[in-house]
């Protein structure tokens, strides 16, 4: 498999992704300890992972332009496999944009860490904790059911994992809330 070279993925990175800069970091320190628990392509996932928003500030946060053109568009700037950019239009096939189904390992992880940890990391910045290790399964069970919390974070793909894996929210929230803990960054 043909990868980009790392530091045109970051520098694309740095040149689109504002906001979004923080869950494609959090999803990069995700990423590396499923794909070193999992024994798989450590590169090839970073590549889809770090990318996978990569035009969602561009478009706005406009979810019905999200992984459309504008995507294409931007990762033309660098060599790109096209399984890769199907790769990354995955992780929206739930919500009927996308047509390429999450049917390989890293498109299911994709989809099943991604609203989790933006749901995580709200629940992390309310409770009075530097280090994710504190984070709570339960709690993150209980509160994916408060409706007011975090509103912004469809429910049912927080629950990804759960059908996409057969893995329990609280076994996955276990795994990531590690991997959070394990990476460079703090809130
Ligand atoms: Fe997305
Ligand atoms: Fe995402």
């Amino acid at each position: 498999m043909n990868l980009p070279d790392k530091q045109q993925v970051l520098d694309l990175v740095n040149k689109y992704a504002t906001d979004t800069k923080d869950h494609l970091l959090q999803v990069w320190a995700i990423m590396e300890y499923f794909a070193i628990k999992l024994w798989e392509d450590k590169d090839y996932w970073w590549t889809v992972w770090v990318l996978h928003d990569i035009d969602w500030d561009y478009v706005n946060k406009d979810w019905k332009k999200h992984l459309q053109g504008d995507l294409d568009k931007i990762v033309s700037e660098i060599n790109l496999s096209q399984e890769i950019i199907d790769d990354i239009k995955s992780h929206w096939y739930n919500f009927w944009l996308s047509d390429i189904e999450p049917n390989t390992l890293v498109r299911r992880y994709l989809s099943s860490v991604d609203e989790l940890s933006w749901f995580m990391w709200a629940y992390f910045r309310m409770i009075p904790s530097d280090n994710p290790i504190d984070i709570k399964p339960k709690s993150i069970n209980k509160k994916l059911k408060d409706k007011w919390f975090a509103s912004g974070v469809d429910r049912d793909e927080a629950r990804n994992c759960v059908t996409m894996l057969e893995i329990s929210i609280q076994e996955f929230v276990e795994d990531i809330k590690i991997a959070l803990s394990e990476a460079w960054f703090r809130k």
